[in-house]
């Protein structure tokens, strides 16, 4: 008897937390996480989410539209929507996959959520989205996710090297600021002038002023505009400067050595 009055009181004060908790964040309105947009082969993708915890949720309808924005070099943009809508008895479908014509191509993937309830006049609106390529067809496990940038470097010396990001031409983005740093120190390096060809616009950046046999982590950012939305594409390189010397460093520790024992015999 007092055993069972007092499971009927613990649980009347967990009920209480409950609804306080509800009352004083004034919404109990949530909406599902987009948590990945992988690739699966050449032309599938599989698209994933979460729906939040059903003792925080008190949603009837959690409408939900997954757009696929494809494009590719030369190629105008298609977009394909699909709509979905979850009722709290069928939050367990959780992804889908879709698969494509095109093979080895760019997908800007966004997920929107509208969740509503018959109780609360609100609704809870959001959307994310993500910029994935499918793979190869030749080989199907690559599946290259830098974006529109590559970056390489080049013209490493004792104290100096450059950077070059090359932007994919011919895309539906409206390139913004490339910015190249160092890591540690923040410096940015130096444009030199840009090239273009069919397939990439080249700009390079020039570090100078640098410690010889040193190893630099070079961070790289390519902003742009996509269907509207601000982005970012960020990548690392680590690049390590040559040997003190006079001489430029071949990359050749032969020829190193050769020039160093004819510089002594010409100058002894
Ligand atoms: C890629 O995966 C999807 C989904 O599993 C499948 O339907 C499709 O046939 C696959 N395509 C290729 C080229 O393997
Ligand atoms: C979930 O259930 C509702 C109501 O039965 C239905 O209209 C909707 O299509 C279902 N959603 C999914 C993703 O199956
Ligand atoms: C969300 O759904 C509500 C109710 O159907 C609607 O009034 C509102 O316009 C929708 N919001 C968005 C951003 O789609
Ligand atoms: C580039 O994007 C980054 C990250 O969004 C941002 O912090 C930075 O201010 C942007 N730089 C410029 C010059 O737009
Ligand atoms: C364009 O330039 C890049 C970078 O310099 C180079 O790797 C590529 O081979 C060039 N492509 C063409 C088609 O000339």
């Amino acid at each position: 008897m007092n055993m069972s009055r007092n499971f009927v009181s613990t649980c009347s004060i967990l009920l209480l937390i409950l609804v306080g908790c509800d009352c004083q964040t004034g919404t109990s309105l949530t909406e599902p996480k987009l948590t990945a947009v992988i690739p699966l082969n050449s032309t599938a993708l599989s698209v994933s989410w979460e729906f939040a915890s059903s003792q925080l949720d008190q949603s009837d309808l959690i409408r939900v539209t997954i757009d696929f924005y494809e494009f590719f070099t030369n190629y105008g943009s298609n977009l394909t929507s699909r709509n979905y809508v979850f009722t709290p008895s069928n939050r367990t479908i959780t992804s889908i996959v879709e698969n494509f014509q095109y093979v080895n191509i760019f997908y800007y993937v966004c997920f929107s959520s509208n969740s509503t309830s018959t109780s609360i006049s609100n609704f809870l609106y959001l959307r994310t989205c993500r910029l994935v390529r499918t793979c190869s067809r030749a080989n199907p496990s690559i599946c290259p996710q830098n974006g529109f940038t590559i970056a390489t470097p080049s013209t490493i010396t004792s104290n100096s090297f450059i950077i070059t990001v090359h932007w994919l031409n011919n895309l539906p983005y409206i390139r913004d600021a490339t910015i190249v740093k160092l890591a540690g120190n923040g410096a940015t390096g130096t444009p030199l002038a840009s090239s273009t060809n069919s397939t990439y616009t080249s700009l390079p950046f020039q570090f100078t002023g640098l410690q010889s046999q040193t190893s630099y982590t070079v961070d790289i950012f390519g902003n742009f505009t996509l269907f509207g939305s601000s982005l970012t594409n960020m990548t690392s390189l680590s690049v390590t400067t040559s040997r003190s010397s006079n001489l430029v460093y071949t990359g050749n520790i032969a020829s190193f050595v050769l020039w160093s024992v004819l510089l002594s015999w010409l100058f002894s």
